[in-house]
């Protein structure tokens, strides 16, 4: 069993591999919406705040339980707890959570596809029309390109650890940067693009209330991976020799730059598009503005650079988003592999292809939520709104349930696993960890303000979707 385990080359695969996985839908098209809605640096600030006082420690605390335990989220919490049942059920649900986030995440990333293809055949202006989302969604030819995708994933992660995940991020996350940068630049050349940039990085602390405060957390949560067992599994791959302290602070670091820049491509964008743009106005929502709004704002560019200018820029922003969400792909389907691989024994081709069967067995009805099928989009119903399968899906492992993953980490390294027990796998490859002021930090706030917060989230979270 020990050769089928795979491991990352090296310090910056890992970084890369893990920066491939944080980058996602959340970076570019969530974070820089909620920020120009809940009062621009002032949400940045608060951001910052709970990625360093927060969301660092946890990251660290997934990272060392992999490492220290070259296992899966159900082995790590096993093999830590000394066999507990009740832990192993904790290490089940940080399965169970990816393996649901990729049903959809996997729905979403065919739609990305179809839109690629649109607009390279001169579909931008259909795609800017108000109901080419409902249609494109309900369309019975998406199942053509779920196995298209399905078929790229599942042979990428075929390669294994090193040849697959860590090679694609190699690839993928450098073109991603520069896709950003180039297109960052050329928005920011467009008429009016100013007035995005003041509204994106001018504080106005008169817009946060507790609401903001709480999405921020959840929203930095959620941008970094964590609570979906990826971490974890990474951390298992992750050499002795090198520093779990410093190379989370990079992939934290990665991150929040993405998302910054993505803030300063998406609100020029959308300030040159309509110079007096409300953001209350924006939907809240990652996918009905990248959709539905966006095609809009690439159309409204030819008026600058044609319609063909305008096709490329859709193209290019489409592509970079895919890659974001290639990569995220991967990261959280490898996580029931390397678990039917640690936990059953199988080999690396044989777990691939069980998880191949399991997720298409859900991404079907999950394809077949927003028209396709009765049953599936009319699914049930809470908090006064109809849901579809694809919704449920979404709405208990997306939104509410990654901070509770955060909360039982934090209790297992604090209480079960114990601060020192988290500080000796710390050290490893990390002769500054000792004594810093970062080990202080830890050893106080992991079994204290960081689970008080994560379960005050998750509470709040619980209230807002399911008993609005
Ligand atoms: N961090 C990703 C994002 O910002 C979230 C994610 C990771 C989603 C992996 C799915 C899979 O979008």
């Amino acid at each position: 069993m020990e050769q089928e385990r795979g491991q990352f080359s090296s310090k910056v695969g890992f970084i890369l591999a893990a920066a491939g996985s944080a980058v996602g839908l959340g970076n570019l098209v969530a974070f820089p919406v909620m920020a120009s809605k809940n009062g621009g640096a002032a949400f940045l600030i608060i951001y910052l705040f709970f990625i360093a006082l927060i969301c660092y420690p946890v990251m660290m605390a997934e990272i060392a339980m992999g490492r220290n335990t070259t296992r899966n989220p159900v082995g790590a919490f096993s093999v830590l707890s000394d066999g507990s049942k009740r832990w192993r059920l904790a290490g089940m649900l940080a399965i169970l959570t990816p393996f649901m986030i990729a049903v959809f995440y996997t729905v979403i990333t065919v739609w990305l596809v179809v839109y690629i293809k649109e607009i390279s055949i001169g579909g931008l202006e259909y795609l800017s029309d108000e109901n080419t989302f409902s249609e494109v969604v309900a369309r019975p030819s998406l199942f053509v390109y779920l196995l298209c995708l399905l078929a790229i994933v599942f042979f990428i992660l075929l390669g294994g650890v090193k040849d697959g995940i860590e090679r694609l991020a190699r690839i993928l996350m450098p073109t991603l940067a520069l896709m950003l940068v180039l297109l960052t630049a050329f928005v920011l050349t467009l008429e009016n693009a100013s007035a995005g940039i003041s509204y994106y990085l001018i504080p106005d602390f008169s817009k946060v209330n507790l609401s903001v405060i709480n999405g921020a957390l959840s929203q930095a949560f959620f941008s970094l991976s964590l609570g979906m067992g990826i971490l974890i599994t990474y951390g298992s791959y992750f050499s002795k020799q090198d520093s779990i302290p410093q190379s989370a602070r990079m992939v934290a670091v990665a991150d929040t730059s993405i998302a910054f820049f993505a803030g300063l491509l998406i609100l020029p964008a959308i300030f040159a598009f309509d110079p007096n743009t409300n953001t209350d106005d924006l939907s809240t929502s990652s996918i009905g503005l990248i959709f539905s709004f966006l095609p809009k704002i690439f159309l409204s560019m030819q008026a600058a650079v044609g319609y063909v200018g305008a096709s490329i820029v859709a193209a290019v922003f489409f592509t970079l988003v895919f890659f974001a969400a290639l990569t995220s792909l991967v990261s959280i389907i490898e996580i029931p592999i390397s678990c039917w691989i640690d936990e059953l024994k199988l080999s690396r081709k044989k777990a691939v292809g069980m998880q191949a069967l399991l997720l298409t067995l859900f991404a079907v009805p999950a394809t077949m939520s927003l028209g396709i099928s009765d049953f599936f989009t009319n699914f049930t119903s809470y908090g006064g709104l109809p849901k579809s399968f694809f919704d449920l899906v979404s709405d208990v492992f997306y939104e509410t349930i990654l901070p509770f993953v955060g909360f039982t980490v934090c209790i297992f390294c604090a209480y079960r696993w114990k601060v020192s027990g988290l500080k000796s796998e710390l050290v490893v490859g990390d002769d500054r960890y000792e004594g810093s002021m970062l080990e202080k930090y830890i050893n106080f706030a992991l079994g204290t303000i960081i689970p008080v917060v994560l379960l005050v989230v998750f509470i709040s979270t619980v209230f807002q979707i399911y008993f609005a």
